[in-house]
């Protein structure tokens, strides 16, 4: 029966002739079978080996079939087991089913029913995959979406669609939080290396000496402590995407042995004498300023303009207020989806906080802020509701130049967003006494209030 793809089963019985037996008939059809003559013993194989299906018997001495599919099932509650018994009771075939077993047979066993009942285990085991797999597909995807209509948002996504199509290095630069994670991900989704592996590495977060055997691997017994082979980013990422994430933290001598990579097309492992040759597209970030680092001797050149074929630079959150309420909103979503809230919003008080803060965090602060109020808010969330500390902070910003605002749409929307930021900020300054604001302003109280109306501004707390 060649349509039944082979699996590895364990079968768990203490009578011989059982385990000799089901061995004959599994191994007939292609299985890989192990197995064991007590629960004590299958549980000990299960530690160290991954099965497709266990079929086992109820009544063993030392541990029982019940207790030993209770212990399976809490370790992995996907893994289908079949239970077996000669002297079966209705109550262990209900208990059995209670657990959570895949089905419950009895002995004796006909040939036939076995085949058929692991066969759809495994099927079932291969449908519970593709739906893990599915879901980590549709996960990832609603997370790399770049999201925003700013135009230098959709200019970036333009840059990221055309440089996607070749194999052109790209190095992105931008503030921490912006979302060069997101952007090196979406240069690798949208090439035709899309279906191949998408490897990153934390420059900054490896050892020093451990990034060249992190980077290219190492034979066995290169140094101490090198137990087996192990292949490198670099060759994990073969025919994908490497992408050396804050590699403005890599270490001078790193930097010599990656240039060599990007110059020649092949390594060797640490340890190792035959070059392997690779086939991987570096892509590369860092929020520092690397033609700086280069004048002052803290990185290579020539591994800069290696690496800085394409530059994408992914802009600050402050240079485009007007894609906030669409972030807001997605990661609101996000959140509430996450948690099982019921759907929550903010209100427009909140909105225009968000979208006169200068956010040095960025997305990931905007982030983190909207999780934090969606979660100790109800289901309207208020100016009540934001950080004492974020308060502070806003008012506290000078309005400068408020030459970011030029992302919002009109000139309306650019003047009310500037009046508010400096509104609030005297307000602030002043301890929200209206008159004394109104004064240093050059307005009448009472225009004030009517200003303060219709920009939704009111004292927080
Ligand atoms: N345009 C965007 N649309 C949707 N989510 C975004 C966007 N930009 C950033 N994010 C989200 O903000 C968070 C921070 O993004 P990311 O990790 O890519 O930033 P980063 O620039 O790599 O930061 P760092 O320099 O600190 O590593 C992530 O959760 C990311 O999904
Ligand atoms: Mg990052």
């Amino acid at each position: 029966m060649s349509e039944v793809s082979a699996g590895t089963i364990l079968v768990v019985d203490d009578e011989k002739n059982i385990r000799r037996t089901l061995a004959l008939v599994l191994e007939g059809e292609g299985f890989e079978v192990l197995d064991a003559a007590s629960a004590e013993d299958g549980l000990a194989i299960l530690a160290r080996r991954r099965v497709d299906a266990v079929v086992m018997d109820v009544c063993m001495p030392g541990m029982d079939g019940l207790s030993a599919l209770r212990a399976i099932l809490q370790d992995d509650a996907d893994l289908p087991v079949v239970m077996i018994s000669g002297h079966a009771s209705i109550q262990d075939a209900v208990e059995a089913t209670r657990l959570g077993a895949f089905d419950f047979l009895e002995k004796p066993l006909g040939r036939e029913r076995v085949l058929v009942t692991l066969r759809n285990c495994l099927q079932r085991g291969r449908d519970a995959e593709e739906l893990r797999a599915l879901r980590a597909q549709s996960r990832t995807r609603s997370r790399t979406g770049l999201l925003g209509d700013a135009p230098i948002i959709e200019k970036l996504r333009v840059q990221i669609d055309r440089v996607a199509r070749t194999k052109a290095r790209v190095l992105i630069t931008g503030e921490s939080g912006t979302g060069k994670e997101l952007v090196a991900r979406e240069v690798h989704e949208r090439s035709d290396r899309a279906r191949k592996p998408f490897i990153k590495v934390n420059c900054a977060a490896i050892p020093h000496d451990l990034i060249e055997s992190t980077l290219f691997g190492h034979e066995k017994g290169a140094f101490t402590g090198a137990a087996g082979r192990r292949r490198g980013h670099f060759e994990l990422a073969d025919g994908g995407t490497l992408f050396l994430d804050e590699i403005g933290d890599m270490s001078l001598s790193a930097q010599a042995k990656v240039l060599r990579v990007l110059q020649s097309g092949e390594l060797t492992r640490v340890g190792g004498e035959q070059p392997i040759e690779v086939d991987v597209r570096v892509v590369a970030a860092t929020n520092k300023d690397l033609e700086q680092d280069c004048r002052e001797g803290r990185f290579r050149e020539d591994l800069y303009f290696r690496l800085n074929v394409v530059p994408l630079v992914s802009p600050p959150l402050r240079q485009r207020p007007g894609d906030i309420a669409q972030l807001v909103e997605h990661f609101l979503e996000q959140v509430c989806r996450e948690n099982e809230f019921r759907p929550k919003a903010v209100t427009e008080g909140v909105l225009r906080r968000l979208q006169a803060h200068d956010w040095p965090g960025n997305v990931r602060e905007l982030r983190n802020i909207v999780e934090r109020m969606a979660i100790l808010s109800d289901d309207v969330i208020g100016e009540d509701d934001l950080p004492a500390d974020f308060v502070r902070r806003t008012s506290e910003a000078v309005a400068g130049p408020a030459g970011e605002l030029f992302e919002l749409g009109s000139l309306k929307d650019y003047r009310d967003a500037a009046e508010r930021q400096m509104i609030e900020a005297r307000l602030a300054a002043c301890d929200w006494n209206v008159s004394r604001t109104a004064d240093t302003l050059g307005l009448e109280r009472t225009n004030l209030h009517k200003k303060m109306r219709s920009l939704g501004i009111s004292k927080p707390g």
